[in-house]
C-alpha cells in the first residue's frame, strides 16, 4: 500500500505513519526526518536551514528529488507511508508522474492542541518521538528504544510553530480538497488519544 499522512505541524503524522507502517509491514518515508539528517550532514546551504528553523519549506524540487530518490529504493518495493510529502500542490501533481498514491490519511487537530503537542514533544536521533505528558519515555530524558538524551526540535518554539502553521495553511492545506478530487481521502479526528487515532486509522483503511 502506498499511502501518505496529512494534517497539520504536530497533528501526529509521525506518530501515526510509525504504528501504521509496523501494521503494514513497510517503512516510513519522512521527509522531516531525511531533511533534517541531510541538514545535519551539510545537505543544505545556510540559507535553507535558516529558513526551516523560523518555520517555511524548502524548495519542492530539491524534496520531490529527494522523496523519488528514496522510493526508488529496493526496500520500498512493497509499499510505504509517506509522512510529511507532499506538502504543497505542485509537489503532489508532480509526484502523480512518478507515483500513484492509494490513499491520503488526513488527521484534522486544532491550533490550540497543535502548540500542546509540539511544546511537550521530545525527540530522539533514532527517530523516536515522544512526549512529556501525552507520551512520556520510560526514563525521564531518555530514548525507550535507544536510551540517548532527547532533544526538543530546533523549529518547536512557540512563534516558529505560528509561521508553520501559516505554511501549512497556505501550502498543504489545499491538497485535502485535491485528494478528496481523486475519492482517496480518508478524514481522521486527530484530537483522540494516539491509541483511539491508530484505531480509527485502522477501521478507515478496512485493515
Ligand atoms: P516535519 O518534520 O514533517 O514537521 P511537521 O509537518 O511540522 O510535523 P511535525 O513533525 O512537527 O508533527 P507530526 O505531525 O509528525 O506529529 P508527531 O507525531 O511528532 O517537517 C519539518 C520541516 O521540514 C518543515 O517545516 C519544512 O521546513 C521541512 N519539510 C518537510 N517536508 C517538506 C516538504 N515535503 N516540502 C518542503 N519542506 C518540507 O506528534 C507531535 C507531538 O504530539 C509528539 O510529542 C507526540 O508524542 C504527540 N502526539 C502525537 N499524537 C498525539 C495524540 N493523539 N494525542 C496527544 N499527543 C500526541
Ligand atoms: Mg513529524
Amino acid at each position: 500500500m502506498k499511502i501518505t499522512l496529512l494534517g497539520p505541524p504536530g497533528c501526529g503524522k509521525g506518530t501515526q505513519a510509525e504504528l501504521l507502517a509496523k501494521k503494514l509491514g513497510v517503512l516510513v518515508i519522512s521527509t522531516g526526518v531525511i531533511i533534517r539528517n541531510l541538514m545535519e550532514s551539510g545537505g543544505f546551504s545556510k540559507e535553507q536551514e535558516e529558513n526551516m528553523n523560523k518555520g517555511g519549506f524548502l524548495p519542492d524540487e530539491q524534496v520531490i528529488k529527494i522523496v523519488e530518490d528514496e522510493i526508488s529504493k529496493k526496500e520500498h518495493s512493497r509499499g510505504f507511508v509517506l509522512d510529511g510529502f507532499p506538502r504543497s500542490l505542485f509537489q503532489a501533481e508532480s509526484f502523480e508522474d512518478f507515483e500513484i498514491l492509494d490513499c491520503a490519511i488526513y488527521y484534522s487537530v486544532s491550533d490550540s492542541e497543535v502548540v500542546k503537542r509540539i511544546s511537550g514533544r521530545r525527540q530522539c536521533h533514532c527517530g523516536s518521538t515522544y512526549h512529556v505528558l501525552f507520551n512520556p519515555p520510560k526514563k525521564e530524558g531518555f530514548c525507550d528504544d535507544c536510551n540517548e538524551k532527547l532533544y526538543q526540535r530546533e523549529d518547536d518554539g512557540e512563534s516558529v510553530v505560528k509561521n508553520r502553521l501559516l505554511a501549512y495553511q497556505e501550502k498543504t492545506q489545499p491538497l485535502i480538497e485535491f485528494y478528496k478530487s481523486k475519492g482517496i481521502l480518508l478524514e481522521i479526528d486527530g484530537e483522540q488519544k494516539i491509541e483511539k487515532v491508530f484505531e480509527d486509522t485502522i477501521e478507515a483503511l478496512k485493515l
